[in-house]
This record gives C-alpha cells, sequence and structure tokens, in this order.
C-alpha cells in the first residue's frame, strides 16, 4: 500500500515514518510512504505557498494551485489515487472502522493543511475525503496525516508482525484492551493476577474477555452499543448490568 503525504514540512513527517513497525514495513517493501514538499509545486521565485484570505480577516490561507499540482504529478507518476484525504477539524471522525477501510485501498493522498485555512476548492474539488482525528484544533495537517498513516499501516496484512494481536486488539472488536503483565511475577509488592500464571488457557481466555467488557462498560460504555459481542461476553455484560443496579439500589437505600 502506498500513502504520499503533501506537507511544507516534509522532515517531519519522514522522522515520524522512519522508525518502529511503520518503519520496519517500509523496509520491508510492504509499505510505501513517500513526502512532498508542497513548496516544489509552487511557480513563483519566493516559492509562496499561502496568501491573505479574499473578504479579509486574520491568518493565511493556503493556496489551491500547489496541492492541485502536487496531487496532478502524483497521479501522473502512480495513476489515479484511491483517495485523496484532507485532514481537517471539519471531517468525518477517525475511528476503527475507517481505519480498516482505508487499509483496503492500495493507494491514499494526504494533503496537509496549515494556517488558517485551506483555500476551499482544494476540498470541493481535490479532496476526495475530509478526517478529522478529534474536536480539537491541530496547528496543522501533519500529526493528523501521521495518526492516520499509523493507524492505516498496522491494518495492512504483513506491516505488524503478529496479525493474531492486530485481529484481537481492544478496537477490532469494539472493545477496550485487557490489562497486561510481564516478568517479574511480583514487582515491589504488587502482584500479577494469579490466573495468569495458572497456564490454564481458557482461564486465562475468560479473564481477559471479562476485564475488557468491564472496562469498556466502566470507561467506554458509548462502544458497547456497536460492539460485536459473542454470547460469553453478552454474559459478562449481563453480570456487571446485574452488580450495576444492585450498587445503585445500595445507594438508595
Ligand atoms: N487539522 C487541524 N486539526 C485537525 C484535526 N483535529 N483533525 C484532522 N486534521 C486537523
Amino acid at each position: 500500500m502506498r500513502f504520499d503525504v503533501v506537507t511544507i514540512f516534509p522532515r517531519m513527517v519522514e522522522a515520524a515514518v522512519a522508525d518502529g513497525i511503520l518503519g520496519r514495513a517500509i523496509d520491508r517493501g510492504v509499505m510505501e510512504v513517500r513526502v512532498h514538499d508542497l513548496r516544489d509545486f509552487t511557480s513563483d521565485r519566493h516559492r509562496v505557498v499561502d496568501d491573505v484570505p479574499f473578504g479579509g480577516g486574520p491568518g493565511m490561507v493556503l493556496k489551491a494551485e500547489p496541492l492541485f499540482r502536487a496531487t496532478e504529478e502524483i497521479e501522473r507518476q502512480a495513476g489515479r489515487p484511491s483517495a485523496v484525504i484532507l485532514p481537517s477539524p471539519q471531517g468525518r471522525r477517525f475511528v476503527h472502522q475507517e481505519a480498516l477501510r482505508l487499509s483496503r485501498l492500495t493507494h491514499i493522498v494526504v494533503l496537509c493543511g496549515r494556517y488558517e485555512g485551506v483555500d476551499e476548492r482544494v476540498r470541493e474539488h481535490l479532496a476526495t475525503e475530509e478526517i478529522s482525528i478529534g474536536d480539537y484544533v491541530l496547528s496543522g495537517g501533519e500529526l493528523a496525516a501521521l495518526v492516520i498513516v499509523d493507524a492505516v499501516a498496522r491494518l495492512v496484512p504483513g506491516t505488524v508482525g503478529d496479525a493474531a494481536s492486530v485481529r484481537d486488539e481492544s478496537f477490532a472488536k469494539g472493545l477496550l484492551d485487557w490489562p497486561h503483565y510481564t516478568r517479574p511475577a511480583r514487582f515491589r509488592d504488587m502482584a500479577v493476577p494469579p490466573v495468569l500464571l495458572s497456564g490454564h488457557h481458557a482461564e486465562i481466555e475468560k479473564w481477559r474477555r471479562r476485564q475488557a467488557v468491564r472496562r469498556t462498560f466502566e470507561r467506554r460504555p458509548d462502544l458497547l452499543a456497536l460492539a460485536s459481542l459473542d454470547e460469553q461476553e453478552r454474559e459478562i455484560l449481563r453480570e456487571l448490568l446485574k452488580e450495576q443496579e444492585k450498587g445503585a439500589k445500595h445507594e438508595r437505600n
């Protein structure tokens, strides 16, 4: 899978994709991430990428032309991309299902915005989708682009060494993760739950699922409505609801 990221801070993006799981996937040829300096697609001597907003007001707006030219050049080299993403706080919220959808595409262009905004014609006639990574405003699209590239890449087969760890991890099911421990079994009087040392695989599996359901129930009950729970997990949830009811009754009395 190929990403092309267009930015005025290429070093920032290059540094972030060079290490870790993503860096290894790139080295192995499973992923390709090309970074383009937006200034290379300007046509003036000063390589200007922004200008004042029509109608007045503070701040600068990223010009349409360099972004169009960059995307056209990428298209000329590599064919029409499957998606042209504009990260923006006005976009659709980036969640696991979105990452999964994008991980099935072969070629994605990401256009990083900066300054007060991006010329609206980019949004209307160049980007095929606008994605927000959360309800806050970043100073530019680079960090959002990196979040998208990272989350999508780890869902591409062959990127993460142990496919089971991606398949089983929390959001794949719509649940939060269960607790993890490693050696030593006792650290400064803090012990690992005995079941994890028991060697009893069925019991360990049951404990983990219970923890995942409990955490989701306590911390992110909104996720449960969309989670794909099996019968065992639904039973755990019923028990938790009963416990909660009992607690509420106890408080009332
Ligand atoms: N650019 C600035 N803020 C952003 C956000 N929250 N998500 C995606 N892109 C952004």
